[in-house]
């Protein structure tokens, strides 16, 4: 049995698992911290229940996983550095993360994992759906393959995109930089190809090629990588933490409960150049 110590439940077919028998307010041990990075890299997604933790004790568990990301435009909380609280409030429209996507992926080194903790979540709604990219990937054609195998792509931050007041980033003082990326990304611990790609207003060309003329493919390979078969989804409740690996997955807020109110602590961890 691989996992001795843990409990691993898949959630979905496609990806996703709920870990069990761990508690995050405490220091895992190394053989434990092991089991459950080997959960995240075999699952793409991994979910705790029940956890009662402080802001403090998710960035000590965050370090395990590297570096802490500082996004660059968004602003955290007073005393944490590097823990951005997620809020939807009952009169905002629009969600954070509600178009498929993989966390920065406008920078040139993305974050490696996402962790996301549950403070308020409405009664019904709110889930969090993702997407298993190494499925995508294999699940094309071989011709497809080939065509897509050496092509990069070029993203950019989305300042067009609608965000609630409360969620306004600040506004980058420059144009951001475009970031390039492999469209086939080999993931860095497994080696697995996985599809590399995040929404239009992210995911913008292919690199030599105009945004006519990579539009096509590229909505094509997004509405290919978020077939139903190939993503799960997550209920919270308060007290739940999800990571998710952005090499390999794309998730998505889904933003189905107008009216209430959901918050969220999250982290990101830097993740390497993909190139
Ligand atoms: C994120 C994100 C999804 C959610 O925090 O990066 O996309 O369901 N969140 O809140
Ligand atoms: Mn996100």
């Amino acid at each position: 049995m691989r996992n001795h110590r843990l409990d691993v439940q898949p959630i979905a077919g496609a990806m996703g698992a709920e870990v069990l028998g761990v508690d995050l307010s405490e220091e895992l041990d190394e053989p434990t911290f092991g089991e459950v990075h080997r959960a995240l890299l075999d699952h793409g997604a991994i979910f705790f229940r029940d956890q009662d933790i402080t802001p403090s004790q998710q960035m000590a568990f965050a370090k395990r996983w590297g570096s802490i990301h500082l996004h660059p435009h968004m602003p955290c909380l007073p005393d944490h550095p590097g823990i951005i609280e997620v809020v939807k409030k009952e009169t905002d429209v629009h969600t954070f993360g509600g178009n498929w996507h993989t966390d920065q992926m406008f920078t040139p080194t993305p974050a490696r994992v996402t962790m996301l903790y549950a403070k308020e979540v409405p009664e019904a709604g709110g889930d969090t759906a993702f997407a298993n990219l190494y499925m995508a990937y294999d699940a094309l054609s071989d011709g497809m393959k080939a065509m897509i195998a050496d092509l990069r792509t070029i993203s950019l931050y989305d300042k067009k995109k609608k965000r609630a007041a409360t969620m306004k980033p600040t506004e980058p003082e420059n144009d951001p930089e475009p970031a390039e990326h492999p469209l086939v990304r080999p993931h860095p611990e497994t080696g697995r190809k996985a599809l590399y790609i995040s929404y239009e207003g992210i995911t913008r060309h292919i690199a030599g090629m105009t945004e006519e003329e990579s539009r096509p493919i590229l909505s094509y390979l997004m509405n290919h990588a978020t077939r139903p078969e190939f993503t799960c989804r997550f209920r919270w409740r308060p007290g739940s933490m999800a990571l998710w690996d952005n090499r390999r997955v794309l998730h998505l807020a889904i933003n189905d409960y107008n009216g209430y109110r959901r918050v969220m602590h999250r982290i990101t961890v830097e993740g390497e150049r993909t190139l």
